[in-house]
C-alpha cells in the first residue's frame, strides 16, 4: 500500500455532515495530472462514466466498461490525496442484483482505492443501495436525468416537466435516500424540482443542471474548461481549452514547418 493511501481525506460520512452547511465543492476527473490540481480544490471528485464520451469518443455512456473505470480510477487515486473520491459503476454492472452490484462496487474498490460509488436509482435501486452500505460501501446515488437510461428516456434532456415524472424523481432521492446513501446527484431537472428534492431528502444534493440551493454542485470538468465547442445549456465554461489547444498546436506546426522548433533553449549542447 503506498503512502497516499494514509493521508486523510475526506470521508463519505462528512459529506453527509455538510447536508444545509457550506456548498460541497465536486468536479469529475479521469486522469492522475487533472486529480492532482482538483484535489486542491475539491471536496469530492467522481471518476465518472461521462468519461466514455469526453475522453474515448462514445455517443452515450452505455458502452463503458468496469475495466475503464477502474483504469481511470486508479488514475485519479493517484494523483488526489485528499478529496473523497468516487467511481461510477457503468451500465450493466449493478442493475440486475444487489450481489451482482457488490461484486462490482468491491472490486471498483479493491482496485482503485476509492472510497465509494455512485449508482444511477430509478426505483429498483433501493434495495441495492442498502445490501451495499449494509456491506461497507458507501454509495452516492444519482437521480433526474439518468444518462445511462438515455435510450430508455429517449435522449438527454431535462426530466420532470410532468407532474408524475417529477414526482417519481422526488421518491427516487428519498428511497436513495433512506436506503443510506451518502449523498444524491440531481441532475438535469429544474431549480424548482431540484430544490424539492434538497427539501425531501437528509442528505445532501449535488447538482448538476439544477439548482444553485442544492448542497453541492458538480461538472464534468473538460466541458467547464472549454474543451468542446458543444455543451449541455447547464455548463457554465470557466476557460477555453479548445482554443488554447487549437492556438497552441497551430504555432507548433508553424514553428516546426519553419525549422524554429526547438530552438536553442530546446536543445542539448555537450561541452
Ligand atoms: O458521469 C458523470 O460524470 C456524472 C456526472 C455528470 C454527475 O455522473
Amino acid at each position: 500500500m503506498s503512502a497516499q493511501n494514509f493521508a486523510k481525506r475526506v470521508t463519505a460520512p462528512e459529506i453527509t455532515a455538510r447536508k444545509g452547511g457550506d456548498p460541497i465543492v465536486c468536479l469529475t476527473a479521469y486522469d492522475a495530472p487533472t486529480a492532482t490540481i482538483l484535489d486542491e480544490y475539491c471536496d469530492l471528485i467522481l471518476v465518472g462514466d461521462s468519461v466514455g464520451m469526453v475522453v474515448h469518443g462514445l455517443t452515450t455512456t452505455v458502452g463503458v466498461t468496469l475495466d475503464m473505470m477502474i483504469m481511470h480510477g486508479q488514475a485519479v487515486m493517484r494523483g488526489a490525496r485528499k478529496a473523497l473520491v468516487v467511481v461510477d459503476l457503468p451500465f450493466g454492472y449493478y442493475e440486475d442484483s444487489p450481489e451482482r452490484a457488490f461484486q462490482s462496487a468491491a472490486r471498483v474498490m479493491r482496485e482503485t482505492g476509492c472510497q465509494a460509488v455512485k449508482i444511477e436509482s430509478g426505483s429498483y435501486a433501493a434495495e441495492t443501495i442498502a445490501y451495499l452500505v449494509e456491506r461497507g460501501i458507501p454509495v452516492m446515488s444519482h437521480v433526474g436525468l439518468r444518462p445511462q437510461s438515455m435510450n430508455v428516456l429517449g435522449g438527454f434532456r431535462a426530466r420532470g416537466r410532468r407532474k408524475i415524472v417529477a414526482d417519481e424523481i422526488v421518491e427516487n432521492a428519498i428511497a436513495a435516500s433512506d436506503a443510506g446513501s451518502f449523498a444524491v446527484v440531481v441532475e438535469g431537472v429544474s431549480a424548482e424540482l431540484a430544490d424539492k428534492v434538497t427539501q425531501s431528502v437528509s442528505i445532501p444534493t449535488i447538482g448538476i443542471g439544477a439548482s444553485a440551493g442544492c448542497d453541492g454542485q458538480i461538472l464534468v470538468t473538460p466541458d467547464m474548461l472549454g474543451l468542446f465547442s458543444r455543451v449541455p445549456k447547464f455548463v457554465k465554461k470557466y476557460a477555453q481549452m479548445e482554443k488554447i489547444i487549437r492556438d497552441s498546436v497551430a504555432e507548433y506546426t508553424r514553428e516546426v514547418r519553419e525549422r524554429k522548433f526547438p530552438g536553442e533553449d530546446n536543445t542539448y549542447k555537450f561541452k
